[in-house]
């Protein structure tokens, strides 16, 4: 080519949630049965679609209107509906996308280059890799601490929006991928605080909020704003579940409280505009689904479910110097942090296919961290398959399993096999 084709942030591009299925697919090959621990979507796993949603969703399927281009922003039917459960926001402050990921992408493409969000560090990839992407340069991060319930560490980010006027913006995502936390109130409030006093504006990505363990725990950013500026981000994806209905939506706070927020928010509109209309058919039945008397009996029964898994994980690791057990507060995962100092970091377990040796080898030749390495290892040689979490722009090293598998010997054998296997790596 005349001139280089590739953007700067090619590189580090990857999703290694992704990845890691490939090599699992490779060793599946071998007929090799792979416990599937990485899964990110419930319906793949085990979670069953209720037939009374089905229902819904196949009598829309018979009108036509649900296969045309609809609105620009969405059905009026669905924002209408939105904005009545919703405090302080009419029909207009609502824009739906395809998926939260066409959300993310335009909310950080449509600021200037120069103007940067801070976010969390661990952070859920496609928010930091679209906002390192947009500006051309690298993460501009906050610290989540574990030893404090993952909480952010307040000081770090209003010291770093003090003194970097290029921050414009703050994210939060609670509740929180991939640390399983759901920030209080007061911890909320602090936030929206440092936004008010620096002139910023929020971006909260609350798409899982309805699925914390405890109703108490659940504080929206619509529910605290006050007069700041504001973007909240939901979806139908996994409280549904339906992540195949690429469908998720922003609300908008406080609009009209800043002329040049309020122009940044059409240049969304704008890019939006472009694309014509997002999926119809999901939020044509969206206001039906979330309104139908079965809806919160088959949420709460899943939310049972995770939580009642989340304690026997416990129950079987709690006790191992080598890790230390994040407790979620809610999502059907569990993540498992290092104890570096208490492992073998250089052990390798034995194992005596060599075809299988050598795609483990080539899928972490060039890697350096030990979560990673763990994983693949795990993998080879328990055929257990999760997913290393210092991708999410972490400094830990950790990995995640889901709290998904319905079968419950199943799952105590699980835990049990990684229980061992992580006193392999024992000093
Ligand atoms: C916190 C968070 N934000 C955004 C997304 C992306 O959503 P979507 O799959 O709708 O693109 C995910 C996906 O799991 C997520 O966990």
């Amino acid at each position: 080519m005349r001139k280089n084709l590739l953007h700067i942030w090619h590189k580090e591009l990857s999703y290694e949630i992704r990845e890691i299925v490939e090599v699992a697919k490779k060793i599946e090959n071998f007929w090799i049965n792979i416990s599937w621990e990485n899964i990110w979507d419930p319906v793949v796993k085990w979670e069953k679609i209720p037939l009374w949603m089905k229902e819904i969703v196949k009598n829309a399927s018979e009108l036509d209107e649900v296969y045309w281009y609809c609105p620009t922003r969405w059905l009026e039917s669905a924002r209408e509906y939105i904005a009545s459960k919703t405090p302080n926001i009419t029909k207009d402050n609502i824009l739906f996308f395809n998926g939260l990921w066409d959300a993310i992408n335009k909310v950080y493409k449509s600021l200037a280059f120069d103007s940067r969000v801070i976010w969390p560090n661990p952070a859920y990839s496609t928010h930091s890799s679209a906002e390192a992407s947009h500006a051309w340069s690298s993460h501009i991060t906050y610290s989540l601490n574990p030893n404090d319930n993952w909480n952010p560490d307040l000081l770090e980010l209003e010291n770093k929006v003090k003194y970097n006027p290029n921050i414009v913006g703050i994210l939060v995502v609670n509740p929180d991928n991939p640390t399983w936390a759901v920030f209080s109130k007061q911890v909320l409030e602090s936030i929206v605080s440092i936004a008010k006093r620096y002139d910023m504006f929020l971006i909260f990505d609350e798409i899982y909020e309805k699925l914390t363990y405890n109703d108490e725990d659940r504080v929206l950013l619509s529910d605290i704003i006050w007069d700041v500026p504001g973007i909240s981000m939901k979806w139908i994806s996994k409280d549904l579940p339906w992540p195949g209905s690429r469908c998720g939506w922003i609300e908008v706070y406080n609009e009209d409280k800043d002329e040049n927020f309020k122009k940044y928010i059409s240049s969304i509109l704008a890019s939006k505009l472009l694309e014509v209309c997002s999926t119809t058919l999901p939020q044509f039945v969206l206001p039906e689904i979330y309104e139908n008397e079965n809806y919160k009996i088959s949420l709460n029964k899943r939310i049972e479910n995770y939580k009642s898994r989340a304690i026997l994980a416990e129950e079987y690791l709690w006790d191992l110097k080598e890790i230390n057990l994040i407790k979620p507060k809610w999502a059907f995962y569990l993540s498992i942090a290092f104890n570096i100092d208490n492992l073998n970091k250089d052990f390798i377990p034995k194992i005596n296919n060599n075809e299988i040796i050598k795609i483990i080898k080539t899928a972490i030749s060039w890697s350096t961290r030990f979560d990673k390495k763990f994983c693949y290892y795990m993998l080879w040689k328990t055929w257990i398959c999760s997913v290393p979490l210092s991708w999410f722009n972490s400094s830990y090293e950790w990995f995640r399993i889901t709290l998904l598998e319905e079968d419950k010997d199943k799952f105590k054998y699980i835990l049990t096999t990684i229980r061992d296997f992580i006193l392999e790596f024992k000093k």
